[in-house]
């Protein structure tokens, strides 16, 4: 084991077979051990410095019906709302105050939201808030959309790629979703210029070992700027409501995989890892994460916008949950800083 690990930390890639070996096989010792070296790794580019992103769930309407999530269309229980510019503007004054220098507007596809609407609001946040960064997570758009959705001044794009393995996409996605236009996306919006986010869930239904290491094999073909990954968590009005969760260890695991295969860039201790482990985001940290997205959503949202079920914080003001992930972060030795956190 050990002599996978030290190859991961020298070439930063692996064969299929010893990704596979090295994830199958791993051991209480081999996870103390990577998790060290994901830490020097870390802290050779970053030293203690996290970053923090304040997210803002602005709708939870969807047009897509993905199986696994709580906001899917179909869902007849979720409880829709939409932010609009005032309110999401609000959002951003909060969190500047608070130190955020990264905005994270994060929805469903929710095609209310035009590329003019959305530009107005990317506009306005960045007249603004000029030394703060804007990130978008809204799913998929046209070439076109993203393009001028960058020139309106989005600096950054989440979307995560959920699976890099088409079988298994086709399980977690209805027929009208292709695993081929989501990479498309990807790599359209790093040729356009943004700083990219893809990412998976660990522990999704179906996902088999062989899937995770076709994700490392397809994270490495994009070089992402950022990663998301966090356990599925199981959400009561979805058809996957009786799957179990994703194993937190595993993606602690993972975690410090990606760290060893790309020392710089920026990786989130997920809210999923925060609910399913109490001290879920710190593991995260002290594993090579160098992200926290603490939300800033109105609280008389949050619980609207619930992907999975007993999501933290959900009742939380931003400014509490500010102190709480400072104090967090502290306690475990680590700094969050007033920074964009550029690539
Ligand atoms: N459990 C964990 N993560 C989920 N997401 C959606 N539904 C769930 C769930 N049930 C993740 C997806 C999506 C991101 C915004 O949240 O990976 O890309
Ligand atoms: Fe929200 Fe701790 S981060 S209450």
């Amino acid at each position: 084991m050990k002599k996978i690990v030290d190859k991961l930390r020298k070439e930063c890639f692996l064969e299929k077979e010893e990704f596979i070996d090295l994830i199958q096989k791993r051991n209480d010792d081999c996870f103390e051990y990577m998790s060290s070296l994901a830490r020097i790794e870390r802290e050779k580019v970053f030293g203690k410095k996290v970053y923090i992103r304040g997210l803002i769930e602005f709708t939870n309407y969807c047009k897509n019906d993905c199986f696994y999530c709580g906001i899917r269309k179909s869902n007849k229980n979720a409880v829709r709302y939409r932010l609009n510019e005032e309110d999401i503007l609000e959002c951003c004054k909060q969190g500047y105050e608070l130190g955020f220098r990264t905005f994270v507007l994060q929805g469903g596809e929710d095609f209310y939201y035009s590329d003019e609407l959305l530009c107005h609001i990317v506009e306005n946040i960045k007249k603004n808030y000029g030394d703060c960064a804007v990130t978008l997570s809204v799913g998929e758009r046209s070439y076109q959309s993203y393009k001028r959705l960058f020139e309106c001044g989005a600096d950054r794009y989440l979307l995560r790629h959920e699976t890099a393995s088409e079988e298994h996409y086709k399980k977690l996605h209805p027929s009208d979703l292709s695993l081929e236009n989501r990479k498309q996306c990807l790599f359209n919006l790093k040729e356009i210029g943004y700083q990219v986010g893809c990412g998976f869930m660990v522990g999704s239904p179906y996902q088999t070992v062989e899937n995770i290491v076709d994700d490392l094999f397809f994270i490495n073909d994009l070089k992402p700027h950022m990663i998301g990954i966090g356990p599925f968590i199981s959400h009561c009005d979805t058809k996957f409501a009786d799957f179990a969760n994703g194993s937190v260890e595993l993606t602690l695991f993972l975690l410090s995989v990606l760290r060893l295969m790309f020392n710089r860039v920026l990786l989130p201790a997920t809210t999923a890892l925060g609910t399913l482990d109490p001290n879920g985001r710190e593991k995260g940290i002290l594993a090579g994460a160098n992200v926290i997205m603490p939300n800033l959503s109105p609280v008389s949202v949050r619980k609207k916008y619930s992907l999975y079920d007993n999501k933290i914080c959900t009742g939380d003001e931003a400014a509490e949950c500010n102190i709480c992930v400072r104090n967090r972060i502290k306690k475990i030795g680590y700094e969050v800083v007033e920074e964009r956190g550029d690539y």
